[in-house]
């Protein structure tokens, strides 16, 4: 696929992903979509081992201000359904990838920009980032999943007000929520997640992705996530880097992790 919306770069094995749409506040229209789930479903699975993959948005106003109000017109019958579902297994697979996933949050993350960010297994947000749920102000509500990520990170009060009400929220208050991990100075949070996936890339790999299915499943409809948990100890348990880990402690050396 040719990817007209999304400008891909990678560096030392970290993707870097840059929806770029700027005079559209870099709204997801149907093309981003689909290139998204292209990227997530098809591309990702085959380049092999990544260290991470970092999503932002281009300029310096937006992250991405939401679904495309313009393709909403003709959304009549069953295509708002399909719209949502299709939107909703997208951000499952950015959710479940195996590589760490954090939105460089530079601007507006307001609707589906908003859930876009939550299904990232972190955010990182610049100063001037502003969140919100404002698809009430439409007559919608969020149907990429926002209604159950905004609830499992920031509780079901504040998940019920911000979506009731569409009012944004600043940076400092999307942290005091726990909606955003970090906040950083503006024009410092692409730097603030390779800095991140840095960090997370002298770990095992395999133990970086049997965190992240770990801790998915404790959402999971269906999965025990204890159950989950004890799988992945397993997992992790019989590879070659939790030898060299163990090893390495006892040694008093660094551990060189292979992903073994
Ligand atoms: N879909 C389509 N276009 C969008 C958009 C969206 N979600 N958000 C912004 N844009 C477009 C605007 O229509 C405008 O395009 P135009 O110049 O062709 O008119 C351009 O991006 C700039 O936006 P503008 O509204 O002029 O910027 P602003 O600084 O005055 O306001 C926002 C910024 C984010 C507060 C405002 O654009 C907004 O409320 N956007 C919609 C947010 C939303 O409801 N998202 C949820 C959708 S489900």
């Amino acid at each position: 696929m040719t990817y007209e919306n999304l400008l891909l770069s990678e560096e030392n094995l970290i993707l870097i992903v840059t929806f770029n749409r700027e005079k559209a506040l870099n709204a997801l229209n149907r093309q981003t979509m689909l290139e998204l789930r292209h990227l997530f479903g098809e591309d990702i699975p085959k380049r092999g081992h990544l260290k991470g993959i970092i999503l932002t948005g281009a300029g310096e106003k937006a992250f991405v201000a939401g679904a495309d109000i313009k393709e909403f017109l003709d959304l009549g019958g069953e295509k708002g359904r399909e719209m949502a579902q299709f939107g909703q297994e997208t951000f499952f697979l950015i959710e479940r990838c195996k590589f760490p996933v954090i939105a460089a949050v530079n601007g507006f993350a307001l609707g589906g920009g908003c859930e876009l960010a939550m299904a990232c297994h972190m955010r990182i947000a610049a100063e001037n980032a502003k969140f919100g749920q404002p698809e009430v102000n439409l007559g919608i509500i969020p149907g990429y999943g926002g209604t159950q990520r905004l609830t499992q990170l920031v509780g079901k009060a504040k998940s019920i007000e911000l979506s009731l009400t569409g009012d944004l929220i600043d940076a400092q208050e999307a942290h005091r929520l726990g909606l955003a991990n970090h906040v950083v100075p503006v024009g410092e949070a692409l730097n603030a997640a390779i800095a991140m996936i840095e960090k997370i890339a002298a770990k095992a790999p395999i133990a970086v992705s049997k965190v992240i299915e770990a801790v998915n499943a404790y959402f999971e409809d269906g999965f025990d996530g204890y159950e989950a948990e004890l799988n992945a100890f397993g997992v992790c348990s019989n590879t070659a880097d939790f030898k060299e880990g163990a090893s390495a402690f006892i040694e008093k050396r660094k551990a060189e992790f292979k992903g073994e």
